[in-house]
């Protein structure tokens, strides 16, 4: 059995406590946190650029996986490379040139990943798999946190899970992952969940932590 690994999701923080909502979730045993950033057009919500990320960078050495829902990414992929960003994760239906964007992060020697909205087929990214770091499959339609788990993607991560030892990615699922359905999705073959309403929602966020962690 693989060992857990959870990258609680900054979307469901009180930003206007960040530095002890990250402390909180350090201290708890993550080791990763995972940065939702939004443009309001390849999704219908905005969220923070660059600039943000900075700011958190400053607050901890915590890996960053910065996950782009923005259009255009090859636009913006710097600015977010030299904010700190650790993961860069752009989305396969926001890339005009989904090559020229995994070199572009491959480039500054940081790790590069590709998200996949629930309806995209995962067969179309199996050409990249030899050159990613990270593949975060959605499991909700991006755009917002606390919404339902959608229980067909994980189909997508059985597929990848039989690739995944023939490669080096490794698998991060991203939305509705809480109590009720992070078992099903680490024996479907995850490796990371991202988990935001899930763990900041909780009374108590290091019990919580704890509880997903199946410790
Ligand atoms: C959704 C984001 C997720 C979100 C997950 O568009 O990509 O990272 O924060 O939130 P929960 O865990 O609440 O579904
Ligand atoms: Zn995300």
């Amino acid at each position: 059995m693989k060992n857990r690994n959870i990258s609680p999701s900054l979307l469901s923080a009180d930003f206007s406590k960040l530095k002890e909502e990250i402390d909180v979730v350090l201290n708890a045993g993550a080791s990763r946190l995972h940065l939702d950033v939004m443009d309001g057009h390849f999704v219908p919500n905005f969220t923070f650029g660059p600039f943000i990320v900075k700011a958190i960078r400053k607050l901890t050495s915590a890996h960053l996986e910065t996950h782009l829902m923005i259009s255009n990414p090859h636009k913006y992929i710097p600015e977010f490379i030299d904010a700190g960003a650790d993961t860069l994760i752009f989305h396969y239906e926001a890339s005009t040139d989904i090559d020229r964007d995994i070199n572009m992060i491959k480039d500054s020697n940081i790790d590069v990943g590709i998200a996949l909205n629930p309806d995209t087929d995962i067969e179309l990214i199996y050409d990249y798999l030899s050159v990613l770091d990270y593949v975060l499959v959605m499991s909700v339609n991006p755009g917002f946190g606390g919404q339902g788990f959608i229980e067909q993607t994980l189909i997508k991560m059985k597929k990848l899970s039989n690739l995944s030892d023939k490669y080096n990615f490794v698998i991060g699922v991203d939305g509705g992952v809480n109590l009720s359905t992070i078992d099903s999705v680490y024996d479907a073959g995850a490796d990371i969940t991202i988990v935001g309403s899930g763990l900041y929602g909780a009374p108590s966020i290091n019990q919580r932590f704890n509880q997903l962690m199946n410790l």
